[in-house]
């Protein structure tokens, strides 16, 4: 019924047959009667329920607050969720035998639960599988879906704003629940992937200011890193680009290249400026063509203003958008993500810190991935050569017990220091140790070298 009734949607335009007519105009109708309060959506949740919220900057901040203000009325209610921009509260001690935390990328407020043992971490799979697992899973399959979306159009469409990532594979898999969404006038219209009215059991109509992310400076050590990363990345280039401060300092220093393509998880204020610059304008891409394809936007207000009803920006589920499969149709796609630390064989780990979980793979790995399967196709991944001023070298002979290999070394390409590049593709274990201690800061460049030596790779 559902594909039947997007297809009618598709075709409306040119047969406006009775049939059609009445499946997408009867939405108003049914509108008014889905409307309820925040407390009475949040009212139906029962004792064990598992609830998804609509991912990181999309999360509906009318819902979860209320949840939250009757959390001592609910137990053993199970929240799935990401980096969440909220207060978090579910996390506080407090709450527990209220509320279980499944979390699918931990943030500043949810890591100091992690440690505590209040907040679990998902660490399942890839990020472009997560909506199957969602699907399957007896802990992750969910009763109600908690989302955010757009007001409607005239045919009853809701966009999903900021965030379509695994917010719509959550609605998919709530469809033996319930579908909750806060319509927010401010959240922008974003082109893609949309949500109709009769496709929502519950509407919250209710304003919000939007969650927004605000952008590191730039120094001098992350000035050599995007000056490294731009002399590797080609003009007709499809980009993608990861979190954090480095990707976007890269992404700052393409302002002399042509006709880049954006196929990429999140997009980000930069790419922004670099279409308004005029570099990227997706006109060689071989999918997608002539469209900035991303899961989620992250960025300033302006930022979202200047993608609201753009149709240069358009954000669809990650199962299509972070498919390495997907991925890899585009020619030239270069993959731009941070990592913590790399050891000399080569394996990356850029979510954990002294063995402890510290954010989540999100979609690196798949990107990494889809670059590899990609026609001229790279994968970056940039890192300061040091942390905590000097102190400590990202780059080590072998990874702390406990770290997790997120890029595994059969699967690694170029790292990028402020000190160089190092190519590690189809490199000898004693090729790859050198290139990346040619990359190390100076001062750890001895005793890697010592360390490799015992470890039998140099
Ligand atoms: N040892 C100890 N501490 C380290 C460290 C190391 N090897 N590397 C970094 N740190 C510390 C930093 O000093 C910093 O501490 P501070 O907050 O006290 O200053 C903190 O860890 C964060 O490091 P930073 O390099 O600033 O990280 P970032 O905010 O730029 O994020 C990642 C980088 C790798 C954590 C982030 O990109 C990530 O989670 N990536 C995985 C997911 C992903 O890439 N998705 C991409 C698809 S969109």
């Amino acid at each position: 019924m559902k594909d039947l009734r997007n297809e009618f949607r598709r075709i409306l335009p040119l047969y406006t047959s009775a049939a059609a007519q009445e499946i997408i105009m009867n939405w108003k109708e049914k509108y008014a009667d889905k409307i309820v309060s925040a407390e009475y959506a949040v009212s139906l949740v029962k004792d064990g329920d598992k609830i998804i919220f609509g991912d990181w900057l999309g999360e509906p901040p009318a819902l979860v607050e209320t949840l939250y203000d009757h959390g001592m009325e609910k137990h053993d209610v199970t929240i799935i969720h990401g980096m969440s921009p909220g207060s978090n509260r579910c996390v506080d001690p407090a709450y527990a035998g209220h509320f279980k935390h499944v979390s699918t990328f931990l943030g500043p407020n949810s890591r100091p639960g992690y440690r505590e043992g209040t907040v679990e971490y998902i660490g399942g799979t890839n990020f472009h599988k997560w909506p199957e697992m969602f699907a399957v899973s007896d802990i992750l399959n969910p009763h109600w879906a908690f989302v955010q979306v757009t007001e409607p159009d005239e045919n009853g469409m809701c966009s999903y704003g900021v965030d379509c990532s695994f917010t719509e594979p959550a609605v998919r898999t709530a469809a033996k629940g319930k579908v909750v969404a806060q319509i927010n006038p401010n959240f922008p219209r974003i082109g893609g992937k949309m949500l109709h009215i009769d496709d929502i059991d519950y509407i919250v109509c209710q304003e919000s200011p939007l969650y927004t992310i605000g952008r590191a400076g730039v120094n001098e050590k992350t000035q050599k890193i995007a000056d490294c990363c731009a002399s590797l990345i080609e003009d007709d280039s499809t980009i993608q680009l990861g979190i954090g401060a480095l990707p976007d300092a890269i992404a700052r220093n393409l302002m002399d290249k042509k006709n880049l393509g954006v196929h990429s998880e999140t997009l980000t204020e930069s790419m922004m400026e670099l279409v308004e610059a005029g570099v990227i304008t997706n006109s060689m891409k071989t999918i997608n063509k002539g469209v900035c394809i991303g899961s989620q936007l992250a960025g300033s207000e302006a930022f979202y203003r200047y993608c609201e009803n753009n149709p240069m920006f358009e954000v669809h589920p990650v199962d299509y958008v972070n498919d390495p499969y997907i991925i890899g149709q585009n020619y030239k796609q270069v993959s731009i993500n941070a990592c913590l630390e790399i050891d000399l064989k080569g394996q990356a780990n850029s979510e954990s810190i002294g063995g402890i979980q510290y954010s989540g793979i999100g979609g690196q790995l798949d990107h990494v991935r889809g670059a590899q399967l990609s026609k001229g196709g790279k994968s970056i991944l940039a890192l300061n050569s040091t942390a905590k001023g000097d102190t400590i070298s990202k780059i080590v002979p072998f990874h702390a017990h406990g770290n997790i290999v997120t890029v595994p070394r059969y699967d690694i390409n170029y790292v990028v220091t402020e000190y160089g590049i190092a190519d590690l593709k189809y490199k000898t274990e004693r090729q790859r140790a050198e290139a990346l201690i040619a990359i190390a800061h100076p001062n750890f460049r001895d005793e890697l070298r010592f360390e490799g030596r015992k470890l039998g790779v140099l």
